[in-house]
């Protein structure tokens, strides 16, 4: 069986977007994969934050990624479990600063005051290197904007490997979700959907009640033409295009054949569609997350057994790292 390995930033509770485009994949990759999934709180540094909320954060995206159908014993947060932080540091002295300068989502998030980031901030692909290889795993489901990472997680381990003289870690291969998965802003369908819009109008997240869920839904942008019958016709509408995604996404149907469906009809009809099918898919897990949420120290001692089975992995492959690299032990 291949192990899967992926992290998710623990920003609180999820949209749509994360869970049509990595959640509910995750919890299908279950089946047969051997996984562990990750609440990257290391990571959640690299940015300014506040104690209080990174807690609160933690505890509300495990609570919602236990009520999407993740396995208990296979999610943990990342700092209960040392072997990252042990490869992160080995994995930054064998990147190398030239590979760094390339990334595109240091630039991005750094933008114009560079000089006032963190380290962490630069460094922080080591760590997601060191994320995937602590396990040994060969697969990480993640979005498209996350393949540069992945490629140089790869230089880092066929350096390593070189370097040592041996062959340790595994080439590690993304597995990126469908475009279909692909969710924008209700607001405007140019823009992905994101934790960080100022409108809460512009996301459904995943405790929505019916009410906000159906509400939002209904006051999404769109166009005054009805439905096109072909997919051609959705092509200069984003909004309109958006919608139809969702909702194949959601249905788990192709988009052409929901307008088989709705072609021809006014937005109307198919956002009173889109609004139930919604409820009735993501309503469950809001109110499973509520529940969750209510016994803080069950959901702790969920992640300690998901660590303790995380360490039971990944120590013994991080301990022999460090002997190849010549620490005594
Ligand atoms: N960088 C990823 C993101 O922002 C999160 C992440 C951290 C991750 N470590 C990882 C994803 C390891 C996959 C594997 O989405």
């Amino acid at each position: 069986m291949q192990r899967v390995f992926s992290g998710i930033q623990p920003t609180g509770i999820p949209h749509l977007g994360n869970y049509l485009g990595a959640i509910r994949n995750w919890a299908t990759l279950q089946a047969d994969h051997d996984c562990l999934f990750c609440l990257v709180d290391m990571h959640s540094l690299t940015m300014p934050w506040s104690p209080q909320t990174l807690r609160e954060q933690t505890l509300g995206a495990a609570a919602c990624l236990l009520a999407a159908g993740i396995d208990p014993t296979r999610l943990y947060n990342q700092s209960a479990v040392s072997a990252h932080a042990r490869l992160g540091w080995i994995f930054n002295c064998v990147s190398r600063l030239g590979w760094l300068n390339r990334m595109t989502q240091f630039k991005d998030k750094a933008g114009k005051n560079r000089e006032n980031h963190s380290a962490g901030l630069y460094v922080y692909p080591n760590l997601m290197a060191a994320d995937i290889l602590a396990f040994h795993a060969t697969r990480v489901p993640v979005g498209d904007d996350q393949l540069q990472h992945l490629e140089l997680a790869n230089d880092i381990a066929q350096k390593f490997n070189h370097d040592m003289g041996v062959e340790f870690f595994p080439k590690i291969e993304p597995l990126v979700p469908p475009a279909a998965a692909r969710v924008m802003s209700l607001r405007d369908g140019t823009k992905k959907m994101s934790k960080s819009d100022p409108s809460a109008q512009s996301r459904i997240v995943l405790t929505d009640t019916a009410d906000e869920i159906a509400g939002k839904i209904r006051r999404a942008k769109t166009d005054s033409e009805p439905l096109p019958s072909e997919m051609a016709g959705l092509a200069e509408r984003p909004e309109a295009r958006n919608l139809v995604t969702i909702y194949a996404a959601v249905s788990e149907r192709t988009p052409a054949d929901i307008l088989s469906e709705f072609g021809g009809q006014g937005f109307g009809p198919f956002k009173n569609a889109l609004a139930e099918l919604l409820v009735q898919k993501l309503a469950p897990i809001a109110t499973e997350t509520s529940r969750l949420l209510q016994d803080e120290t069950h959901l702790l001692s969920v992640l300690r057994t998901g660590a303790e089975r995380a360490r039971s992995v990944a120590d013994p492959i991080v301990n022999e790292a460090e002997s190849l690299v010549g620490f005594l032990r």
